[in-house]
């Protein structure tokens, strides 16, 4: 069917939002155990962009499972396709010229590569929110660990689901020795020449 989908040509071009924008458009894609702090940081981030008029858009378990998604459970099938329909809504955001925060735990890999695939590596960003799985389970916010424990929860990320470590991320945050600010400046810090040359 696919192959009677032919694109129109749009006038507008991606360079032309970005140049009314004054700034380019980028993923930041926030991976990391459930409780590492991903949409914490993400948040913080997205303040900062938003003081400086930057135009950014928050994607995390939110505002996507619980619409778009929420036909997925948390099998590796259906987190796989997870990733892969957030990545091509990022890269949506991406071609209107926002810079787009995703915080998912996106625990495998070849899933990770695939968003870059999707949005270009030169639009993507992989920030590794690099909380120890003892410090997630200490803090449980959600209560979900307990649970999970308990054997409540099946396939649940470190304790009954793997989480695959980015090999080569982009940027790692320690948040066990950085605060959320900290966290939050040395993202920014990063970015800074990707959102403006
Ligand atoms: S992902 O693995 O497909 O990327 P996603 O980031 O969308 O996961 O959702 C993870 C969030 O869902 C966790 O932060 C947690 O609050 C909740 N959750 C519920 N069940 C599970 C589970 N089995 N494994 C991991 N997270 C779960």
């Amino acid at each position: 069917m696919q192959k009677n989908v032919i694109p129109h040509k749009f006038s507008i071009t991606k360079e032309q939002r970005g140049e009314l924008k004054d700034h380019n458009a980028l993923l930041l894609w926030f991976t990391g155990l459930s409780g590492s702090g991903k949409s914490t940081i993400a948040n913080a981030v997205e303040h900062a962009l938003h003081e400086r008029g930057i135009h950014t858009y928050i994607l995390d378990g939110d505002n996507v499972r619980k619409g778009l998604n929420n036909n997925l459970s948390f099998s590796p099938e259906d987190r796989t396709e997870n990733i892969r329909r957030i990545a091509e809504v990022a890269n949506l955001m991406v071609d209107a010229g926002l810079v787009v925060l995703a915080a998912f735990v996106s625990p495998y890999e070849k899933d990770r590569k695939n968003i870059e695939d999707i949005v270009g590596k030169q639009n993507f960003v992989e920030i590794f929110i690099d909380t120890p799985l003892e410090e997630c389970e200490r803090r449980d916010v959600k209560g979900l660990y307990a649970k999970a424990r308990a054997g409540e929860i099946q396939d649940f990320t470190g304790i009954s689901a793997p989480y695959e470590t980015p090999k080569k991320p982009d940027i790692i945050v320690d948040t066990t020795t950085n605060t959320v600010e900290e966290s939050a400046a040395i993202v920014l810090k990063k970015i800074e020449k990707k959102l403006t040359n």
